[in-house]
């Protein structure tokens, strides 16, 4: 079955406004090489045999770039993203038509609700882990598990740094995870300690370099250059690092997994590389 990824061209990437402390209005980007950056993601995709859905560009839509903010998908279901600051909600009547012409089944949550979409919920085998303290209300969690019919597990961000659960969360596959244990509250670790079977941990110095923001895919794990600087625990546990320079996108506060939305093998929203369990369906 084809594996897809939803991207979208840079043509009008820019830092037009301040939402998260990476982005600064006065940083010029270079748009020529932000292009470069994209197109050298985009060819790794199709290099690996994943086929790739464009989103199109929306001018004064700089973030549109981040696909990965469009909503969280399962099944055929999407959870249509609530944008948290008033700059991205202009997105969003354009992933639902986006969504709908992929032939999702798109899902609102109330308004009141803030949800940033698979930036802020990452399943772990079939359990979906939510982030939440900078973009996602946690009282977004609940309805989305509604929605999707999946066991929903809420980590509670405390580093602004990392404002979206992909910037320091990534889980490989059902067992192993990339995570920044400084980007959460003491509980929330906790619980990514009981719950993950195999933690392999990034010093923040490395997450700050958007290390955590990575896509596996097929015993690699695309992301940014800081992605070398756990080659050796990510050999261990059988992955293969493959660096990008994201220089550009680094300075909207984003990255390799920003980047690129799963879209499953359209009967999972599942991460690209995990197997299909046998009993998936009577767990439903
Ligand atoms: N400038 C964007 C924002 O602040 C970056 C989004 C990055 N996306 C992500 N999935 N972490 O909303």
């Amino acid at each position: 079955m084809t594996q897809s990824v939803l991207m979208c061209r840079p043509d009008h990437f820019g830092i037009e406004y301040e939402i998260n402390p990476w982005m600064h209005v006065a940083v010029e980007v270079d748009h020529a090489l932000a292009a470069a950056q994209w197109q050298a993601l985009y060819q790794a995709y199709v290099d690996l045999g994943v086929s790739i859905e464009l989103a199109t560009p929306v001018n004064h839509l700089p973030d549109m770039v981040f696909t990965a903010n469009a909503a969280v998908l399962w099944d055929d279901r999407a959870v249509l993203s609530n944008f948290h600051h008033a700059e991205r909600q202009g997105e969003e009547t354009h992933w639902r038509q986006e969504l709908e012409r992929l032939g999702f089944d798109v899902h609102e949550l109330p308004r009141s609700l803030s949800f940033e979409g698979a930036g802020d919920a990452l399943f772990l085998g079939d359990r979906l882990f939510c982030g939440y303290g900078f973009r996602t209300d946690r009282a977004s969690h609940r309805p989305v598990a509604r929605i999707l019919e999946v066991e929903v597990v809420s980590l509670e961000l405390v580093d602004p740094r990392f404002y979206h659960l992909d910037t320091c969360f990534c889980p490989l596959d059902a067992t192993n995870v990339l995570a920044a244990p400084d980007a959460f509250a003491p509980d929330s670790l906790r619980l990514i300690r009981e719950l993950v079977p195999n933690l392999i941990e990034v010093p923040t110095e490395v997450a700050t370099g958007f290390a955590c923001n990575a896509m596996p895919l097929g015993g690699n794990v695309l992301s940014s250059l800081t992605v070398s600087q756990i080659e050796g625990p990510l050999r261990a546990a059988g992955y293969t690092p493959i660096a990008f320079p994201m220089g550009e996108f680094l300075k909207a506060g984003g990255g390799v997994r920003c980047l690129s939305l799963p879209l499953g093998n359209r009967e999972r929203g599942r991460p690209l590389d995990v197997a299909q369990p046998q009993e998936r369906s009577n767990n439903l």
